[in-house]
């Protein structure tokens, strides 16, 4: 994980950059911190790279990187597959020597199309004068651009900063829809920047696959883009999405059991074409996995014990489905004697006053005899951050040590209070969310900075004890209901359309969880000086599922807990997993009771008002 920054400024002025979003970059690459200016006094532009570095694996490479030919490379990214990479090489010094051998636009294309693993990437060729930059597939990394005519400078960079006061920020991300090239001979030239996209598309045919189109209208206001014509594209790392509709004839083989509403995985479990389907998943579940957690390093505290003690590997963890598939297949690539850090989010629930209130004390639950009246739980006999998520992780702790006894599981109780969370959204949370800036975005990137920067309390043997994660690499669950219709708006699109309208809501979802989900996440966790990695967008995960039929990952016609992810609960049950597989989904914002927290009647796709800075 790296913070990435480049300014392309055509004008003679000196442009200052924001030191509020160098200090942002910084806290994405706390290790190393450079900077690199391309095109000298007499150049009719200049490039300043800087970029910050975290040290993942193999020896520290500083960044910017450039090659006995002057090309500077700044690369936020992280190499799972596609080229070799030996575990003491480091990716960035391996992407520069393959750049550094490429001649014309299509080497390079395809240098980028091999790669297997998220990234985002400035690039300076130095023979031609172009600057190339963009985001994998997935989105899976953050860049977001700017354009401030005033000075004619191009900013591009994996975070920014809101600005205070009415003036409207102008940040937006760079979609994901391919790789942009800038003749920066013909721009200064010109004095405007104007864009080449080299677009992904499938195997060459479908060209205008990802909303190709709308980046034309996204790019940033005095730029232009044009899509490039000569047929160049970047090969897509993952298949098409099947579309198959079942026939009317295979219903009755699709949902042998519907009439009967079996509810019972073990009995689909036991019927042998699911154990074929369910061995495939589990297969590219567990590599996704595997070469997400193995040789990381942590991060030494002062007052670390020894490192038998640490984790390196922490998961997003409410004990739902997803999270708990991760810990399960994290728990078979990590050596036995390393600690697994589960990292649960509450947020504190508010409730009418009481006169014992000020006797609770925080992430401790009360042991007192329950004493129900009427309806539900009694206050007092739980904690106030008893939220479903905590609820539900601890008995997730509980099937994943019974699962592996020798492991130390750490169960982090991340517990937020309302001034906290007003304290933080302030300093850090709003500008790492910016440009996104709904209700939604407002309480995911809340609660995920929270249960990523994983300070609360472990309850070993005895009391509780406060509790800082060591773990560089935080696992999260993204983009399994994306693609397994996990949502209650797929059951929803499912029954007014059936598998066609599933099938189309589906593959809306997957093309716009770039720009709804992964640039901000990205940003969110990076701000730790951590990593986020996500196996379910892992290519070889999204290319086998977007193989199988609609009706091998999901069957709407059975129940809420069963039919949603269906393929997915059966990985689960497999796995050895008990309740947590047949949890129905609960939204974060929901079962860490963020949402509630605030307590205004909004809606989830409103303008997001605490997001504003004073
Ligand atoms: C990795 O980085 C170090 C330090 O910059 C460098 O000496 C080494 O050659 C690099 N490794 C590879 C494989 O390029
Ligand atoms: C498309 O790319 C080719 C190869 O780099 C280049 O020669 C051509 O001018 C580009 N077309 C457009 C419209 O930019
Ligand atoms: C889609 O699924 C159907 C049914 O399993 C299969 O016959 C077909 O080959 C698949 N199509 C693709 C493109 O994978």
């Amino acid at each position: 994980m790296c913070g990435i920054f480049c300014l392309l400024s055509l004008s003679a002025a000196r442009c200052a950059w924001s030191e509020a979003v160098h200090e942002r970059l910084k806290r994405r690459g706390p290790d190393s911190s450079q900077d690199v200016t391309v095109g000298g006094t007499d150049a009719c532009y200049r490039c300043l790279f800087s970029a910050h570095v975290l040290h993942m694996k193999g020896l520290l490479t500083p960044q910017p990187v450039q090659d006995h030919t002057g090309n500077v490379l700044v690369w936020n990214g992280e190499i799972f597959g596609g080229l070799p990479v030996m575990p003491e090489e480091n990716d960035t010094a391996v992407v520069s020597q393959r750049l550094s051998s490429c001649d014309g636009p299509s080497d390079i294309l395809s240098v980028l199309s091999t790669l297997r693993g998220p990234w985002a990437f400035v690039y300076h060729q130095k023979a031609g004068d172009y600057l190339w930059f963009g985001r994998d597939f997935l989105g899976r990394r953050s860049l977001l651009w700017t354009f401030d005519a005033e000075v004619n400078a191009l900013t591009l960079t994996s975070v920014a900063a809101r600005e205070s006061g009415p003036t409207q920020s102008s940040w937006q991300e760079v979609p994901a829809v391919g790789v942009y090239r800038v003749d920066l001979k013909a721009v200064a030239e010109a004095g405007c920047v104007t864009f080449e996209v080299y677009p992904w598309a499938h195997g060459g045919r479908d060209l205008v696959s990802r909303n190709s189109p709308a980046v034309l209208e996204s790019v940033p206001s005095g730029c232009t883009a044009v899509m490039n014509r000569s047929g160049l594209v970047l090969t897509s790392p993952v298949c098409p999405l099947n579309t198959s509709i079942p026939k009317l004839s295979d219903e009755e083989e699709i949902h042998p059991n519907s009439h009967s509403h079996v509810t019972d995985l073990e009995q689909l479990l036991a019927s042998k074409e699911n154990n074929d389907e369910v061995n495939r998943l589990t297969y590219v579940l567990s590599e996704a996995v595997r070469r997400r957690v193995q040789s990381l390093p942590f991060k030494v505290q002062d007052d670390s014990p020894s490192p038998d003690e640490l984790a390196s590997v922490a998961i997003l963890f409410s004990g739902g489905l997803d999270s708990m598939i991760l810990a399960a297949l994290a728990d078979r690539h990590i050596p036995a004697h390393q600690p697994i850090d589960l990292l649960n989010v509450a947020f504190k629930l508010q409730v009418p006053k009481k006169p014992k209130e000020s006797a609770r004390r925080p992430g401790k639950r009360q042991n007192k005899p329950t004493d129900c009246k009427g309806d539900g739980a009694d206050p007092q006999t739980s904690s106030p951050f008893d939220v479903p998520d905590r609820i539900t992780g601890k008995a997730g702790l509980g099937e994943l040590r019974d699962l592996n006894p020798e492991r130390r599981w750490n169960f982090v109780e991340i517990d937020v209070t309302k001034e906290e969370l007003q304290k933080m959204r302030q300093e850090r949370v709003c500008h790492l969310v910016h440009p996104l800036e709904t209700v939604l975005d407002d309480s995911i990137g809340c609660a995920v900075w929270f249960a990523a920067r994983g300070i609360g309390y472990v309850t070993g043997h005895g009391d509780p004890r406060p509790f800082t994660s060591s773990a560089k690499v935080v696992l999260t669950g993204i983009g399994a209901d994306e693609q397994l219709a996990g949502y209650s708006r797929h059951r929803v699109r499912f029954t007014a359309s059936g598998h066609e309208g599933l099938i189309q809501e589906l593959e809306m979802e997957l093309g716009r969880i770039p720009s709804r989900n992964l640039g901000r996440d990205d940003r969110v966790i990076g701000d730790h000086g951590k990593e986020a990695r996500f196996p379910y967008l892992d290519e070889d995960v999204v290319s086998h599922l977007n193989s199988l039929p609609v009706w091998e990952k999901a069957d709407l016609s059975l129940p809420r807990g069963v039919g949603e992810k269906l393929l997915l609960r059966l990985t689960a049950k497999r796995l050895g997993l008990g309740q947590s597989a047949v949890l129905p989904k609960r939204a974060m914002q929901f079962g860490s009771r963020i949402a509630k927290m605030e307590a205004r009647h909004e809606k989830a796709s409103d303008r997001c008002t605490r997001l504003l800075t004073e």
